[in-house]
């Protein structure tokens, strides 16, 4: 049951017998919300001001009219008309209790499916193969796997596939590493491990090459900035105020960029420094002169059906997939469809060639482009030497999924830095035919460290997911520890009970901080604040749920027959955290609603520190009377079961003690 949305559906006739325009009156229902104050009552109708306005009434009268109009009796008490139009609704209690038992004897806890289910692609997670996942990828991964369940359990279908990158030049690296340097009797043992290895060497080498092409460049651009802020800096001088204010922006601009751009150099300074210092490295990339265009032919090779690269490839690309798979298990992620950039190979051709004849693409340059309005540079679909692109594969894609699945919707969750990638690609779907199907583009911000910048190991390299993954299990551990040895009655917990536990709370923990930033922004990894006990951390609520099982643990309550008992509202705490049991749907309905998760974890927090202020007043074991006691277990219980029931929905598990 969604309240919001069963007051909405109350007050639309009211609504609609004044306006005859469905959409204002769509419009003007959403100025129904939460009451921020309880003084206001529960809920607040907010739109008889600009209704009033639209009439020519006084909204007072408007407010009164609607209110006698709308069928409200059974739900709420008489609302009260406050100040210039305010309409303050406060549901009975008896309707509240009602809603709770239907949530309480439900196993979806009254959440109602979709009328009109949708079918739903998520496409996340898609990491390049071949080389190992790092802190990047977790975002997507979360993001998509959590709204993946979430419009499943509102009863949409859901097809879930990993755009994995398998098919780039990263295999031309691993190709060329093992042609050259490969260690036979480790890839026969341990073969992840091998071609991680080559990866690394292969990227290390190709990196010096392309560092050294684009050094001299980045540093003439250095040099012309500290030149532009020079004149800035002589304008700025100017007793003109206009000029000299534009100037002094000018150059608070440029230092910015030189900033960045002395940032830029000396990270291409440190790869070129990483193998010349290194004697070995150093000898390997004199013997490999031009390793960055062989890398490329290889790739180029793989992709022109050359027998031996293929027969590579289908070697490795096994061993790739455990790779990432060992982490998608230990994440409890799962995917429909594993279709990565590969499947598409062969029908990329087509694409070009059908887009030519449309007349929506044209060659340019030697390339084939397709020009769009709205923006400055045009996609291109395949290059000058004949290779295909990134675009030309999420086209094919697009196609495939379209004739496959008729998704009402495709969503792309995926790193903000390729917004310009999916601005292109929708638009050219778009003029190409695909114009009546929603295309998402799910972006999400950086991972940064304590320093305020990307997050990176020590030595500056990109921090391995595992790694990530192991640290917050790793400090889950302690604080896991801490709190069985501060147990009063002594630790209760064997050591394997503690790992177990540490896996759930640490994971828990790195999704839940993941998920409850708003996505768009980046978010800081912060081990220690993301498993605090207390505050806005999967933590917190997972410690809550353990506590309400541990209640009725200890009252050996059978919860068959308690759930299907009618509540008793007597206590003023025991009402805010009914109101808050029942908005359960509201917060689901937010996150279908932008696909942004952290509108459910912020749900959960308020639940659960509603939950804490009502536990503070109304002891449930001891409480007074049978009645009592009963709400109390039934107010307990659903909202441990609603905890359970949003985390898993944040791909997030819980425990029974910790
Ligand atoms: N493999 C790409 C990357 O790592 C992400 C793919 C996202 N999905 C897509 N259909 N383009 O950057």
């Amino acid at each position: 049951m969604n309240v919001l949305a069963e007051l909405k559906s109350r007050f639309r006739p009211a609504l609609a017998s004044l306006v005859s325009d469905a959409a204002k009156v769509s419009e003007l229902l959403e100025l129904i919300r939460v009451a921020q104050d309880p003084k206001f009552g529960d809920y607040q109708a907010n739109f008889a001001m600009p209704l009033g306005k639209v009439l020519g009434k006084s909204p007072r009268d408007v407010a009164t009219q609607i209110v006698t109009a709308a069928r409200l009796d059974d739900l709420v008490a008489p609302p009260e008309i406050a100040g210039p139009g305010f309409i303050n609704l406060r549901l009975r209690d008896e309707w509240v209790a009602a809603a709770l038992r239907m949530a309480a004897t439900d196993e979806r806890l009254g959440i109602d499916a979709a009328k009109n289910p949708r079918t739903y692609v998520v496409d996340y997670s898609s990491p390049n193969v071949a080389k190992p996942m790092h802190v990047g990828h977790i975002r997507s991964t979360v993001i998509g796997d959590s709204l993946a369940r979430t419009l499943r359990f509102l009863g949409h279908k859901v097809i879930s596939d990993n755009h994995l990158g398998d098919w780039g030049t990263q295999f031309g690296m691993i190709i060329y590493g093992y042609k050259h340097w490969v260690d036979q009797a480790q890839f026969q043992t341990n073969p992840v491990a091998e071609l991680s290895r080559l990866y690394k060497l292969v990227s290390k080498l190709v990196e010096y090459r392309e560092s050294l092409k684009s050094l001299p460049e980045a540093e003439r651009r250095l040099a012309a900035k500290h030149k532009e802020v020079d004149e800035q800096k002589t304008l700025s001088k100017s007793a003109d105020k206009a000029v000299s204010k534009k100037a002094n922006d000018a150059v608070r601009r440029c230092l910015k960029q030189a900033e960045e751009l002395a940032e830029e150099i000396a990270s291409l300074k440190g790869k070129i420094a990483a193998v010349e210092q290194d004697v070995s490295l150093s000898k390997l990339v004199q013997e490999h002169a031009s390793i960055d265009e062989a890398v490329l032919a290889e790739t180029a090779k793989l992709h022109a059906d050359d027998a031996e690269n293929h027969r590579l490839w289908h070697e490795f690309l096994p061993h790739c997939r455990d790779e990432i798979q060992k982490v998608y298990s230990r994440l409890d992620v799962k995917f429909d469809y594993e279709h990565g950039e590969s499947f598409y190979h062969d029908r990329l051709a087509a694409v070009v060639e059908d887009m030519k004849k449309k007349g929506l693409a044209q060659e340019s340059q030697g390339a084939i482009c397709v020009f769009l309005e709205g923006f400055e540079a045009p996609m291109i679909v395949q290059k000058k030497d004949g290779a295909f692109l990134y675009s030309t594969t999420d086209l094919a894609t697009i196609a495939y999924r379209m004739e496959t699945w008729q998704p009402h919707a495709i969503l792309y969750v995926v790193d903000h830095r390729q917004s310009d990638h999916f601005d292109k690609l929708f638009a050219a779907a778009r003029k190409w035919g695909y114009d009546s199907v929603e295309l998402q583009h799910i972006k999400f911000g950086t991972v940064m460290g304590k320093d305020g910048k990307p997050y990176k190991t020590r030595s500056g390299d990109t921090v391995g997911l595992e790694g990530l993954l192991d640290e917050a299990v790793s400090q889950a551990l302690k604080v896991v520890s801490e709190n069985d040895d501060a147990n009063p009655s002594g630790p209760a917990l064997s050591s394997e009970e503690r790992r177990n536990i540490s896996e759930v709370v640490g994971l828990g923990g790195l999704k839940y901080a993941d998920l409850s930033h708003n996505r768009t922004t980046d978010y800081e990894f912060d081990a220690e604040k993301m498993l605090a006990k207390t505050g806005n951390t999967a933590t917190y609520m997972q410690y809550s749920y353990a506590r309400v099982r541990s209640i009725f643990a200890r009252g050996g309550i059978a919860l068959s027959v308690l759930r299907d008992t009618l509540l008793i509202l007597t206590h003023p705490a025991e009402r805010p955290l009914s109101l808050m049991l029942l908005r359960f749907a509201e917060a689901l309905a937010e996150t279908e609603a932008d696909y942004m998760p952290h509108h459910l974890t912020a749900y959960l927090f308020d639940l659960t520190k509603s939950y804490f202020t009502f536990y503070e007043y109304c002891p449930v074991l001891k409480a007074d009377t049978e009645g009592s006691r009963t709400t109390r277990l039934i107010l307990s219980d659903l909202t441990a079961r609603t905890i359970k029931q949003g985390l898993s929905l944040l791909g997030i598990g819980v425990v029974e003690k910790m």
